[in-house]
C-alpha cells in the first residue's frame, strides 16, 4: 500500500508535542510492514538550519488562494529510509516558532494546498492520505474538490486526533483562500479545519479507545462533539505506541548508568543517586518527576494546590523538565527558589535531562485533565519510574493502578481533577515506597515488562486503512 502521512511536526525535524513522535514511529513501523510511506510537513526555519544540507529540491508550483498567489517549494530527504517531503515558503514557514502567528490560517491553508501540489510533482498519488490534527485537516475537502477535475486526485483520507483542544478556528472571511465555498468547514460561525477533517475525512481515529468514547460527551468534546458523533461510526480508538529501540534504558547512552528488568534495583539507584548529587537535591528521598509541555491539559493545577506541603515536610524531591505557558514556567521558577535542595527545574525540551529524569526518578507525574494518548507515561514505565495519573484517555488505558490485595498494577492512579484526589493517591504511592518496599518493586518490574509495542499499532492502522480503501467501514 502507498501511504502519504501529513503532519505539521515530524521528530527530530520539528517537534511540539507528541505529534511529532507518532508522526516518527507510525510511518517507521509502517515501512517494516511492508509499506510504501512518505512524510510530508512544512520546512520550518529550524528545519533549513539544522538539516538543510542533507535536503534536495525536488520542485516547485504555484499555490492559489483566493487573490493570494505564493510559491510552493519542495525538498526532500532521507531518514530512516523514509523519504521525507518539506513545503517551504519564505513567507510562511521561515518562523522560529511553528504555530500562533495571526498569519496561521494563510500559513496552514496554503500547507494544505500544497500537499496536493507535492503530490503532481512528485508523481505520488498514494492509495490512502493519513492526515493528523487541525494543521491537515483541509486536505479531504480540496482533495474533493480537486478530484472533481482529475481523477488521480480521487484518494480516502484518515484524520488521526492527537489534540481536540487546538482546532484550526478563525474568522469566516478565511473561506476566501479555498477558492470554493461550503458548510462544512464553518463552526460557531467560524472557519474551523479540524471540523473541516472530521466532517469529510474517510474515517477518523484518535490515539486510544478510551479517549474515542470521551470525546463524544460535551465535557472533551471541546464544542465539536455534535460533530463527532455525527461520525461516530467511522471513529477508531487505535493507542499509541512506543519507539522502544529510542526508549531504552538498556541501552541507553544519555543516562548516568544503563539497566534493565534484570537489574534495575541497583541500576535506578546509581541513577537517582547520581542526579540526586548533580543538581544538590537531598539525598534518601523519594524522587518524583515532571516532563512535558506545560498546559493546563497536563493537571499542573492540581500539583500547584498541593506539591508545596510534601516539600515543606521534606517528603519528596522533585524534578521537572519542560517549558509552555507562561504561569506554569513561573510557578516551577519560583518553586525552585523557596525549595533549592527539593527541587530541580529545567526550562526546555533538555533530551538528555528527561531521560535521567525517567532513569532515576521513583514516581512520574501526569494528573492530567485530558490526554488522548500520552507518551511520557510509556516512557516512565519502560524507565522504572511508576506513573501517578489521573484515569483518563489514554492514561487509563495505559495505567493499570496499584491493586493492593492482588499485588498487580504499573501504577497509581484517581479518578476526579481534584487536588484531596491527587494528595491522597500521592499519599498512597509514599506509604507504598516507605513501608512495602518489596512491593513497590514488584510494581516496578511490572511496569518495565509492559512493551506499548509501534507494531502492533501500525498492524491497527494497516487494517483500518484497508477497511477505509475496500470502502468496508
Ligand atoms: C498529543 C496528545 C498526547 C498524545 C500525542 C500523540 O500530544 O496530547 O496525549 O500522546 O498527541 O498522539
Amino acid at each position: 500500500m502507498r501511504i502519504l502521512f501529513c503532519s505539521g511536526e515530524v521528530y527530530p525535524f520539528s517537534k511540539t508535542g507528541g505529534l511529532a513522535d507518532v508522526a516518527a514511529s507510525l510511518p517507521k513501523a509502517l515501512l517494516k510492514l511492508g509499506h510504501e510511506v512518505k512524510i510530508i510537513s512544512p520546512y520550518y526555519q529550524n528545519v533549513h538550519h539544522r538539516f538543510g544540507e542533507i535536503m534536495t529540491k525536488v520542485g516547485e508550483s504555484t499555490v492559489s488562494m483566493g487573490d493570494i498567489n505564493e510559491q510552493a517549494t519542495f525538498y526532500k530527504t532521507d531518514y530512516d529510509s523514509i523519504e521525507h517531503i518539506f513545503v517551504d515558503s519564505k513567507n510562511y514557514f521561515d518562523r522560529r516558532r511553528f504555530y500562533g502567528h495571526v498569519d496561521d490560517a494563510e500559513r496552514f491553508t496554503f500547507f494544505n494546498f500544497a500537499i496536493l501540489e507535492a503530490m503532481d510533482k512528485l508523481d505520488f498519488f498514494p492509495d490512502i492520505i493519513h492526515i493528523n490534527d487541525w494543521q491537515t485537516s483541509l486536505v479531504p475537502y480540496f482533495l474533493d474538490e480537486k478530484s472533481r477535475l482529475d481523477s488521480r486526485y480521487n484518494i480516502k483520507t484518515l484524520l488521526s486526533i492527537h489534540n481536540l483542544e487546538k482546532q484550526g478556528a478563525y474568522p469566516i472571511e478565511i473561506e476566501k483562500l479555498f477558492n470554493a465555498k461550503n458548510y462544512t468547514y464553518i463552526h460557531l460561525n467560524q472557519v474551523n479545519f479540524l471540523k473541516c477533517g472530521i466532517m469529510r475525512a474517510s474515517a477518523i481515529n484518535t490515539v486510544s479507545e478510551t479517549y474515542r468514547n470521551e470525546i463524544l460527551t460535551r465535557f472533551y468534546g471541546f464544542t465539536l462533539d455534535g460533530a463527532l458523533k455525527a461520525r461516530q461510526y467511522q471513529l477508531f480508538g487505535i493507542l499509541n505506541g512506543l519507539d522502544s529501540d529510542v526508549y531504552n534504558p538498556r541501552t541507553d547512552k544519555l543516562i548516568y548508568q544503563s539497566y534493565d528488568e534484570t537489574n534495575f534495583e541497583i541500576g535506578k539507584k546509581i541513577n537517582k543517586e547520581s542526579l540526586v548529587s548533580e543538581y544538590s537535591l537531598m539525598p534518601d528521598k523519594p524522587l518524583l518527576a515532571f516532563v512535558g509541555r506545560f498546559a493546563r491539559q497536563k493537571g499542573i493545577n492540581l500539583m500547584m494546590d498541593s506539591i508545596d506541603q510534601f516539600l515543606i515536610e521534606e517528603r519528596i524531591n522533585l524534578i521537572v523538565v519542560g517549558e509552555g505557558e507562561q504561569e506554569y514556567e513561573t510557578y516551577f521558577e519560583e518553586l525552585q527558589e523557596k525549595f533549592p535542595n527539593s527541587v530541580c527545574y529545567q526550562h526546555g525540551f533538555d533530551q538528555q535531562l528527561s531521560l535521567r529524569a525517567y532513569a532515576a526518578s521513583d514516581l512520574f507525574l501526569m494528573p492530567s485533565l485530558f490526554e488522548p494518548c500520552g507518551l511520557n507515561q510509556m516512557i516512565a514505565m519502560r524507565y522504572g519510574s511508576l506513573p501517578l495519573v489521573r484515569s483518563t484517555g489514554g492514561l487509563k488505558d495505559t495505567v493499570t493502578p496499584y491493586n493492593k490485595f492482588t499485588g498487580i498494577g504499573v501504577g497509581f492512579a484517581f479518578e476526579n481533577f481534584d487536588s484531596q484526589e491527587f494528595i491522597d493517591t500521592l499519599n498512597e504511592a509514599l506509604d507504598l515506597y516507605h513501608n512495602n518496599p518489596t512491593a513497590f518493586k514488584e510494581l516496578i518490574r511490572q511496569a518495565m515488562h509492559i512493551k506499548h509495542s509501534i507494531t502492533k499499532m501500525s498492524l491497527q492502522y494497516d487494517e483500518l486503512y484497508k477497511k477505509i480503501i475496500e470502502d468496508a467501514i
